[in-house]
């Protein structure tokens, strides 16, 4: 059985079912909040720097202000006090309690910041061996992608829809047809030994497992073409995979009623998902020797 969450609300520590936020958070009726979202293996959060970046550039965008290196310690802490090995560190900050009205509170409210740390039982290994399946459906999100707030409604629609439908994700196209991500992943094809990936923009989130795998190509010497794809243009790929912080990297053998490589899993995502494994390796060995 799985231990009970270690939270950090607002710097105490709690177990996460003792956490109570009030109604009047804007973070709960506004949906005025951002998230990130933290692997651990062996008992450190992997990418640790890019993720807090990433925090930190959120918080910018919608003015939040709350301090990254104090939602950094905290976050050790916590993961030091649940003695957690395999994990998932979740992070939220909202912009805090205040009469509810639209426009932000002036004077700022204080950020609620919440962290929590739990276990990850990770029972996606067949999958990505075998391969799984996603539906295409259309993007019926804001036209602020990039940030990673947590206003996911249409994300956990689009979740849904999936799960229905005996697939791992849901990929979105836009009213013209092209592909830019899945509800909680990144989306890459491979088209004659090329890694093919939308190019960031306002219609997606720049992923953190993204941009490892773009590192992990070029150092490869894989070829990247960041440029988007059209649904029409599934029946012409290789390959077809995920990425995402516990996702890793799921290959994808088929598209709705499309077979990707004839619904067998390709050398070019095989090849990642070794190096991949290859960097949590190394990490670990190098933080088990620090
Ligand atoms: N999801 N695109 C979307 C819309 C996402 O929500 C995520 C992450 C990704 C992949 O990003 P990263 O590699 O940084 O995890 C792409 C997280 C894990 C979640 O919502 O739980």
């Amino acid at each position: 059985m799985s231990r009970e969450p270690l939270a950090n609300w607002n710097g105490t520590i709690m177990p996460l079912s003792e956490v109570r936020v009030s109604v009047l958070d804007r973070g709960f009726l506004f949906g005025d909040a951002i998230y990130e979202v933290l692997r651990v293996y062996c008992g450190v959060p992997f990418l640790e720097s890019r993720h807090l970046d990433r925090l930190e550039r959120n918080l910018n965008k919608l003015s939040i202000r709350a301090d990254v290196s104090t939602l950094a310690s905290r976050m050790r802490e916590t993961l030091d006090a649940s003695g957690i090995s395999e994990g998932t560190i979740y992070i939220q900050v909202t912009r805090g309690e205040a009469p509810r009205s639209h426009a932000f509170p002036d004077p700022p409210a204080k950020p609620n910041e919440l962290i929590w740390v739990r276990e990850y039982h990770d029972h996606a290994a067949e999958l990505r061996r075998v391969g799984g399946k996603v539906i295409l459906i259309p993007d019926l999100r804001w036209k602020r992608c990039d940030i990673k707030s947590v206003n996911l409604l249409a994300n956990c629609m689009g979740a849904e829809e999936a799960r229905q439908a005996g697939a791992v994700e849901a990929i979105y196209f836009n009213d013209e047809g092209w592909l830019s991500e899945g509800t909680h992943t990144s989306l890459f094809a491979v088209r004659d030994g090329a890694i093919i990936t939308a190019p960031l923009g306002k219609n997606l989130l720049p992923g953190i497992t993204r941009t490892l795998v773009l590192d992990l190509a070029s150092r490869s010497s894989i070829p990247v073409i960041e440029e988007s794809l059209h649904r029409d243009q599934l029946t012409g790929i290789d390959e077809l995979f995920l990425t995402g912080t516990t996702t890793e990297i799921m290959p994808i053998v088929q598209a709705d009623e499309t077979l990707i490589g004839h619904g067998q899993v390709g050398p070019v995502v095989r090849q990642l998902q070794t190096a991949y494994g290859n960097v949590v390796a190394e990490f670990c060995r190098q933080n088990k020797d620090s």
